[in-house]
């Protein structure tokens, strides 16, 4: 339910009638613990500010004013002029009736988008390391998101699998006479790579031969392409395993990555061309552009082609911006990349849009995401300056996981605790990077991934195995139960209305891209389940018609607590 925004809509309507503009924002809240409200307008005092009028007169006439709504049963002002909104219990409960029955929560779905969401997106030739965790993961969130919610996704993983680096490694293959570069692994592949571009770097004649190597690869030279594949492939499958271990939703058909815009680059610097945007300078083609300046002050140029007519990363982001709006037919496009890369973005974007590739009900936006750190602040790296492989972190939590389950449950059989394991772990990691504002840089603490009293994910998995429990312990059969659901405490009052602010919470985590809000909502509902398990009854309660009530509440709290976990691609277990 979007109570939020039935109350927005509705004290708008009295605002409008009061003066005030229609885009004006009253700023609904959910009530914090400190205030007795449900939820609280705090943005009237400013709207009254702004129309030269009396706050406290002014709110009072605007909620005078305000239709009745079946879900408020009173509004009242405090100081210095906060509207306060209390929902009626009748109402309460008979939503949360609805919620009961519906495999869907109750949620509605959004007018349906084509959106092409671009994540994860590694490069080859290299181990996926924990710089990859962000985007991968909150990326598929989003993704999921989105979906429940009705959408059309495209999802895109834009690898980095074309351009000078692969001609260097191939000149290296070629040079060493490597053969059956299909039994190489990946650790071997990465070592080449590393030694191709040392070489790349001081050594001018090889440099001449990658550079060679990479226009024959835009001319489909099979023999390099072969090598090409088989270097691809090596990576592909390694990937593959973390996406699977992570439980990731990118299959190999969303790969889409750099070398499959190859042949749509030419036309790009033609048209650009054509359409006067781009420059001829020293033998390179240049977008200059007029809102970014370089240190000197001047236009700054983004180049699209060399002067050995080889392409460059940006022509094939431009490439991809067109084949998503004009073949794809996108409504929107989302890039979940790291916040390095915000600026070249920005001007992909903009050239992309004097070029027309972005129309006017095309949105296209970069979801930037900060560093993780170590714990001293320096990038997540071993001492050594090594980078992290996402493997290792994943194996370590499922290690670390295991050793939590055994001392729980000691007698546990090895089958169920090999499973158990991943999940916990699993879900570990990725809720502690989910559970962090997405923009800002974080410390990477072992310590805290898997801490059973905080915001994590093993604390709310666990109240979610406390309620499943709890229904098997009282053996009835919940979908039977006849009762009607009561509130008859303050604590019940905030679990059921925690249920009910679900829908808005989701709608805000996609709006915002910010997994954190649904992460946060989750771990303050599993708080709630626990205050009111601690202080109430629910198996021995001797009422058989509230005891009914409280296990249909907790019900609806755990199912909850799995679908919004399920959102985060994080499962959950029925017993630990
Ligand atoms: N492969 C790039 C990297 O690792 C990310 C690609 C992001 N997507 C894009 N369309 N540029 O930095």
């Amino acid at each position: 339910m979007q109570i939020k925004n039935i109350i927005k809509k509705e004290i708008i309507k009295s605002l409008i009638l009061h003066g005030a503009d229609k885009n004006c924002d009253p700023i609904i809240t959910t009530s914090s613990d400190k205030q007795t409200s449900d939820y609280q307008a705090n943005g009237i005092i400013g709207i009254s500010i702004k129309l030269k009028k009396k706050p406290k007169e002014f709110a009072e006439s605007v909620i005078k004013n305000m239709q009745k709504i079946r879900l408020i049963s009173k509004i009242t002002i405090s100081n210095p002029c906060f509207v306060n909104f209390f929902i009626n219990l009748k109402f309460l409960e008979k939503e949360l009736e609805k919620i009961f029955l519906c495999k869907r929560l109750g949620i509605q779905k959004q007018i349906k988008k084509r959106i092409v969401v671009d994540y994860s997106s590694p490069n080859i030739a290299k181990h996926m390391h924990v710089g990859h965790l962000r985007s991968t993961v909150i990326g598929d969130s989003i993704v999921r998101i989105m979906e429940f919610l009705g959408h059309d996704v495209i999802r895109e993983n834009h690898i980095g699998d074309w351009g000078h680096q692969y001609g260097m490694l191939i000149a290296y293959i070629n040079k060493k006479k490597i053969k059956n570069i299909k039994n190489i692994n990946l650790e071997k592949l990465e070592r080449y790579y590393q030694k191709s571009k040392k070489k790349f770097d001081t050594n001018n004649k090889f440099k001449k031969q990658s550079k060679e190597i990479l226009i024959k690869m835009y001319k489909n030279d099979k023999k390099c392409l072969s090598i090409w594949k088989k270097i691809v492939n090596i990576t592909l499958l390694e990937n593959e395993k973390i996406y699977k271990s992570l439980n990731i939703t990118l299959k190999p058909i969303h790969i889409k990555g750099e070398s499959f815009y190859k042949d749509m680059l030419k036309n790009i610097i033609l048209d650009l061309k054509k359409k006067k945007i781009s420059n001829f300078k020293n033998g390179k083609t240049i977008v200059y552009l007029k809102n970014f300046k370089n240190k000197l002050g001047n236009n700054m140029g983004v180049v699209i082609q060399n002067s050995d007519k080889t392409f460059l990363y940006s022509t094939i982001d431009i490439a991809c911006i067109k084949y998503r709006s004009k073949i794809l037919k996108a409504d929107k496009i989302i890039y979940y990349v790291d916040y390095r890369q915000k600026r070249y973005l920005k001007q992909i974007f903009e050239i992309s849009k004097k070029a027309k590739y972005i129309h006017k009900n095309l949105s296209v936006k970069h979801y930037e995401f900060g560093t993780i750190l170590r714990k001293d602040n320096k990038p997540f790296m071993t001492r050594n300056g090594k980078l992290i492989k996402l493997s290792d972190i994943i194996n370590k939590s499922i290690r670390k996981s295991k050793s939590i389950i055994l001392k729980k449950n000691v007698n546990i059989d090895s089958k169920r605790l090999e499973k158990i394991s991943k999940i916990i772990g699993i879900g570990a990691i990725k809720y502690f990077e989910l559970s962090k504002n997405r923009k800002k840089n974080y410390v990477f603490e072992w310590k805290k991934i898997l801490k059973l009293d905080s915001n994590t994910a093993i604390y709310i998995q666990y109240a979610y195995v406390r309620i499943m429990s709890i229904i098997k312990r009282v053996n009835i059969k919940i979908n039977e139960v006849k009762n009607r659901i009561i509130i008859t405490n303050d604590i019940e009052k905030k679990v059921a209305l925690k249920i009910l602010q679900f829908e808005d919470v989701i709608n805000e985590a996609l709006k915002k891209s910010y997994p954190n809000i649904l992460c946060n909502y989750l771990y303050k509902l599993s708080l709630n389940f626990s205050k009111f398990y601690e202080k109430y009854y629910i198996m021995s309660e001797q009422n058989k018609k509230i005891k009914n009530s409280r296990i249909k509440l907790i019900f609806i709290v755990a199912k909850t607590i799995k679908l919004g976990l399920s959102l985060l691609g994080i499962k959950t277990v029925k017993n630990i």
